[in-house]
């Protein structure tokens, strides 16, 4: 029986194990990615399971989200890599946290304010915020500059894979190697070169370089549509569950939820979940994901509605308070994210990152 209205309930020896996993087969450093207040599990639990787990760096995205891992005692190196196009790296200096930068003024910007360190984003082939081929002359040159004043250290070049191939990928290799080659010349020889996430790094040795950035599978959670967690000896380490609010005997022919998209068939028990698409449900769920209550899997009723929705459970003996889990580990029986993704059109990433702040986090 679940003890309060909404949880996620993250296991954190599943998060350390995952990490476990994924340094044993990667061979080099790993960096986890914990970004999205760690793809909604919660940075801070995610960083300390995962630097348990043997992950030497953490990732985010901006300066906000690496000084709220400071502030929750984090003392690991951390990386974050898109930025304010006006801001001044004074709070990334004053944090220690390392920036990557793809652009002359960026370098020129943590030079002043003092950052302990650069990593240079390069675009390979993904068109966000690397520097395209064209620019790499002045940024390297940039970098060098600023590295030979003692400014910082260029600890780093990087930049990030597409994922439409394995072929693409491999082509974003050799030009993240012809990258590494031309800093080379500028003198700038950084020891982490890191191009390849949890997909990328899993299934092509040859792009993992020194450092891979491990989002998704730290979280247990597969990259590939055709695998699996388990296929990949992961944990899924969110578990989402809620009381049941209420439950009632209804007639054959009912309708239910906004929009009549389901009628009960039959006289049935029909059962409130509390939670909605204000904690991050899609709305535009279609056939296919279930929710498992006392053990037993029922299907979605009609619309998600902003804070609940509701389950047909039939002639099943359901009560209020009983626990209903949305998501979990299938080893276990339980609903799958990635069931809740499919009927909804989308990835497991964007499944958990979209949770809401109603479901408590409790870490286990
Ligand atoms: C730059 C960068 N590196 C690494 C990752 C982690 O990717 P994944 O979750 O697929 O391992 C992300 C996530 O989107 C990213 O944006």
């Amino acid at each position: 029986m679940s003890s309060l209205f909404r949880e996620a309930r993250i296991d954190i020896a599943a998060i350390t194990h995952n990490v476990a996993t994924i340094v044993a087969r990667m061979g080099v450093d790993v960096l986890a990615v914990v970004k999205a207040n760690g793809y909604g599990h919660g940075s801070v639990a995610v960083a300390n399971a995962a630097l348990a787990g043997g992950a030497t760096r953490l990732g985010v995205v901006d300066i906000t989200e690496a000084r709220q891992l400071r502030e929750g005692g984090i003392e690991a190196p951390i990386l974050a890599w898109l930025h304010d196009p006006d801001t001044d790296f004074r709070e990334a200096a004053d944090f220690g946290i390392r920036v990557g930068v793809s652009t002359p003024r960026q370098l020129d910007a943590a030079a002043r304010a003092g950052v302990p360190a650069v990593h240079l984003n390069v675009d390979t082939g993904l068109g966000r915020n690397g520097a395209v081929e064209s620019e790499w002359a002045d940024l390297f040159a940039a970098a060098a500059r600023y590295a030979d004043e003692g400014a910082y250290s260029v600890e780093g070049i990087f930049s990030h894979l597409s994922g439409t191939s394995d072929e693409e990928d491999r082509q974003q290799g050799v030009r993240f190697s012809a990258a590494i080659d031309f800093a080379a010349q500028f003198g700038i020889d950084p020891p982490l070169r890191h191009l390849a996430a949890t997909g990328g790094a899993w299934s092509l040795p040859e792009l993992r370089f020194t450092m891979v950035r491990a989002g998704i599978g730290v979280y247990g959670l597969s990259p590939f549509g055709n695998r699996t967690s388990a296929d990949l000896g992961l944990r899924p380490a969110m578990r989402l569950s809620a009381k049941v609010a209420r439950v009632k005997r209804v007639a054959a022919g009912e309708g239910v939820s906004y929009g009549y998209l389901y009628r009960t068939r039959a006289e049935t028990t029909l059962v409130l979940v509390p939670v909605g698409y204000a904690d991050g449900i899609p709305r535009v769920l279609g056939a296919g994901a279930h929710v498992q209550i006392g053990g037993v899997l029922f299907p979605i009723a009609g619309r998600i509605a902003m804070d609940q929705f509701v389950v047909d459970v039939g002639d099943a003996s359901v009560s209020a308070g009983d626990e209903v889990v949305l998501w979990g580990d299938p080893e276990r029986g339980e609903p799958a994210v990635e069931e809740w993704a499919d009927a909804a059109g989308t990835i497991n990433y964007e499944v958990v990152t979209r949770l809401g702040n109603r479901p408590v986090r409790t870490y286990v």
